[in-house]
């Protein structure tokens, strides 16, 4: 079993097209990058994208990517001399950026179940500290804060970052708080439902005066016209969009469904659009080179607590039938090995 072009199941992006009117409006915007900026463009999207949120536009900021925002809060807080809290593992690349840009971590370890350590999380809560989570969170695909303990995290914490990248697929988020609680920040991102990852368009949710001092050291015009442009096509797009979703989900339910009847296989349940898959007595990066020779790429995990799975973004359901083809035929060549090692001793 093999490919010509790999399948690419590593970065949690949308399997599918970008909806016509992404392209449309890119070709648009091409003949406007003379410009840095274009103001109706720019209005355009806030509308839009106000209208999908559900907030006024002033309780929102365009990213260029949301990821960014770890590096242009990330210089605010060290100019405060805070640190960042987080639960482990998480969607490691954010705390990199906190990191690289000199604002120290602290990595709280997931509890049994990959469930928030709830009580350890907030002994590192102080005025000094910034907390973030991923929720769902990256990489174990689960939910891990409820009500009670944003509640308490928010009073405690200097800051409360919640990463909400997955949201269109678990349709749990804490918009509503933000207008009540002013230390509060919600992670948005068109690059996972919305199918644009390669325009680099994300957006955070907050108190216009929270986000205008957390943001102070963020540069001008970081946002091409072009992927704008992507943004509006895509926002005009919500019924395509919608269908995607629910065709990811759906495609991610049976998936597991399927790989829970493999013998010897693992996989935890997801809330997002990627899942956690291992073999019993294999590692994950050896699981991780065996999928590559079979032409299907998926993210290698080292954390030692995840060491025995690698995670699989759900892609269309004709890739998703390969994947669940080149598993069934990895675990049926181990447990072959296994017994013939068994049998010799
Ligand atoms: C939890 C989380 N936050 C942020 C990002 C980055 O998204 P963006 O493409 O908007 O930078 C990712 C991407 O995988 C993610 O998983």
């Amino acid at each position: 079993m093999t490919r010509d072009n790999p399948i690419r199941l590593n970065l949690n992006e949308c399997p599918y097209p970008p909806p016509r009117p992404v392209i449309d409006r890119v070709r648009e915007a091409a003949s406007l990058v003379n410009r840095y900026d274009s103001a109706d463009l720019s209005e355009s999207l806030m509308n839009l994208l106000s209208g999908y949120v559900g907030v006024e536009p002033e309780y929102i900021r365009l990213l260029p990517g949301s990821e960014s925002f770890m590096l242009y809060s990330a210089l605010y807080f060290r100019k405060l001399g805070l640190h960042v809290v987080s639960p482990s593992p998480t969607f490691e690349p954010a705390l990199i950026d906190f990191e690289l840009a000199g604002v120290p971590v602290i990595r709280v370890p997931l509890s049994e179940g990959f469930l928030l350590n709830e009580e350890l999380t907030l002994k590192f809560a102080n005025k000094s500290s910034v907390l973030y989570v991923s929720n769902p969170n990256n990489p174990t695909g689960n939910l891990i804060i409820n009500e009670n303990f944003l509640k308490e995290a928010l009073e405690k914490f200097k800051y409360v970052i919640v990463d909400e990248a997955y949201f269109e697929f678990s349709s749990v988020t804490f918009r509503d708080w933000i207008n009540s609680h002013d230390n509060l920040m919600i992670l948005r991102t068109l690059s996972k439902a919305f199918a644009i990852a390669g325009a680099r368009l994300g957006y955070v949710l907050g108190q216009h005066q929270t986000l205008h001092e957390v943001l102070s050291k963020k540069r001008e015009f970081d946002i091409p016209i072009t992927s704008i442009a992507a943004g509006i096509g895509a926002l005009e797009s919500l019924k395509v969009i919608r269908e995607y979703v629910n065709n990811i989900i759906r495609i991610r339910e049976k998936t597991v469904g399927l790989l829970k009847r493999i013998h010897g296989v693992k996989v935890r349940n997801s809330v997002t659009n990627f899942i956690l898959v291992g073999i019993n007595g294999i590692q994950g990066n050896e699981l991780y080179a065996n999928l590559v020779k079979h032409g299907v790429v998926v993210k290698p995990l080292t954390h030692e607590k995840l060491r025995e799975y690698v995670r699989v973004t759900v892609g269309t359901e004709e890739e998703m039938n390969y994947f669940i083809g080149a598993i069934k035929e990895i675990s049926g060549s181990y447990s072959r090995t296994n017994n013939m090692m068994a049998r010799v001793k």
